[in-house]
């Protein structure tokens, strides 16, 4: 067996499946940098307060940055008899300097150690995922701008329900992702705080200076309390949150392009370098990476479920089942980045069919509502509008003949309002042009809201 850091009270050696069992570190490797980044940090103040003299300090972050190298390089790997990574750097710093490691661990413990690298961690991937959710919105931009005056369905209740701009729709999800970079933003300043000092979690008697680490770190601040500096993860939970968010958006996204892509739907071409086959259909051309993602956004989901059961019911303060919280933070934070960026070069990658929905959305029963509109231009209560519209809606279904095809005399059946007026109205991008209201459909609100999206890039 190898040596443990905590065995000293132990006349047995523990038993190799419990260790096994308990081993952490084939994840919470992950963390060596930030593990190491946190050790030199707390050596420098341990060193600056003379609590460590300043040689033995200096070898400690030499060691240390030998470590880094060699863990980055792959010449050191970590070994599960190690238990978890905080180990296996503690172990290889004293075969590297000899005893003077032991000081390293002054007035700290895993349980600050731990908190400590999970924020450093959390913070890092906040400013990827942020910069990966900038990407996508560029992407959305750039296509509300080429998709301005193309004119598509909108649906509610997957029914058609009227025309709108692409531009539109596009800038829908745009204003969705800039929610979601912003909340992790807001989430950021909570994560941003030092938990280092706070020990096993009653503190220490030695004179750390803890404001002193939490600078070194680029902490924003400092725990008040050193128990629930080392006992909560509700920051490992909002995080897993804001990227069950972030994966709820891009999956009902993904939703509308596998639709989309469908025969039966046929708006939206993806490019074949996006698309995938069928190993025994020659025909297909399946929309795999919008379903991953998809997928992909129930295990993201699964894994903020695990972190609030795990933390649920745990008596204060730190308790070993929180070592349980890295798998679903690693994973979440990984999944969320990749659906993001390979959603925006998924996005890049499809088409509009735009002739063909030209065709469709001016033919279509979803300019019905617009029939309603100019019988209320003319004066004619909306209910009874709306009614009128109705009965003609069913003639048209029942005739097969499309709403502009309907001839004037068989609309003054209907209504004696209508005239031959009614036909431009009768056209999707008149539909989408006549919206007057803020923040709607029309080129002209699609145009001005562009202008301040782009400032928000
Ligand atoms: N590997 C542990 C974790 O991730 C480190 C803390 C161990 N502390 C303890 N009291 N056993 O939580």
């Amino acid at each position: 067996n190898k040596e443990l850091l905590w065995q000293s009270r132990f006349s047995e050696p523990f038993d190799r499946g419990a260790l096994l069992f308990s081993s952490s570190v084939h994840v919470d490797k992950k963390l060596y940098r930030e593990d190491i980044r946190g050790s030199v940090a707390h050596v420098t103040m341990l060193a600056e307060e003379g609590i460590v003299s300043d040689r033995d300090a200096a070898q400690i972050i030499a060691g240390l940055g030998e470590i880094e190298v060699e863990l980055s390089s792959g010449s050191l790997v970590p070994e599960w008899e190690d238990e978890d990574i905080h180990t296996v750097i503690e172990n290889r710093l004293k075969e590297k300097i000899g005893a003077v490691a032991g000081k390293l661990h002054s007035g700290r413990s895993r349980n600050d150690q731990v908190a400590t690298d999970t924020r450093l961690y959390m913070r890092r991937q906040i400013e990827e995922l942020q910069g990966a959710i900038s990407g996508l919105l560029k992407v959305l931009v750039e296509k509300a701008e080429t998709h301005r005056d193309t004119i598509i369905f909108g649906y509610t209740h997957l029914q058609r329900a009227q025309p709108i701009s692409a531009g539109h729709y596009y800038l829908a999800y745009f204003n969705m992702f800039l929610r979601d970079r912003d909340r992790l933003g807001d989430l950021m300043k909570r994560v941003n705080i030092s938990p280092l000092g706070a020990a096993a979690f009653a503190g220490s008697t030695l004179p750390l200076n803890v404001k002193r680490s939490a600078e070194l770190l680029g902490f924003d601040d400092l725990f008040a309390n050193s128990i629930d500096a080392v006992s909560d993860r509700d920051t490992v939970i909002e995080f897993i949150s804001a990227c069950s968010v972030i994966m709820m958006h891009l999956s009902r996204f993904a939703e509308d392009l596998i639709l989309w892509s469908s025969y039966e739907f046929g708006y939206l071409e993806i490019s074949d370098a996006f698309a995938t086959g069928s190993s025994i259909m020659p025909q297909k051309k399946n929309a795999d990476i919008a379903e991953l993602v998809r997928g992909k956004t129930g295990r993201v989901y699964g894994n903020l479920m695990a972190m609030l059961t795990i933390m649920k019911g745990l008596p204060l303060s730190y308790n070993r089942d929180m070592q349980e919280d890295k798998q679903p933070l690693f994973d979440s934070a990984e999944t969320t980045l990749g659906s993001v960026e390979i959603f925006a070069r998924l996005l890049e990658h499809t088409r509009l069919k735009e002739e063909k929905l030209a065709k469709l959305t001016n033919e279509d029963l979803s300019l019905a509502t617009e029939i309603a509109e100019y019988l209320v231009r003319k004066q004619v209560p909306f209910r009874d509008a709306h009614r009128i519209t109705g009965k003609i809606v069913t003639w048209s279904i029942a005739s097969g003949v499309t709403l502009p095809n309907i001839p004037v005399e068989q609309f003054r059946e209907f209504s004696e309002a209508i005239d031959e007026d009614i036909y431009p109205a009768l056209k999707a991008d008149a539909s989408v042009n006549s919206k007057k209201s803020h923040g709607s459909c029309s080129f002209n609100s699609v145009a001005k809201q562009i202008v301040e999206a782009r400032k928000k890039l």
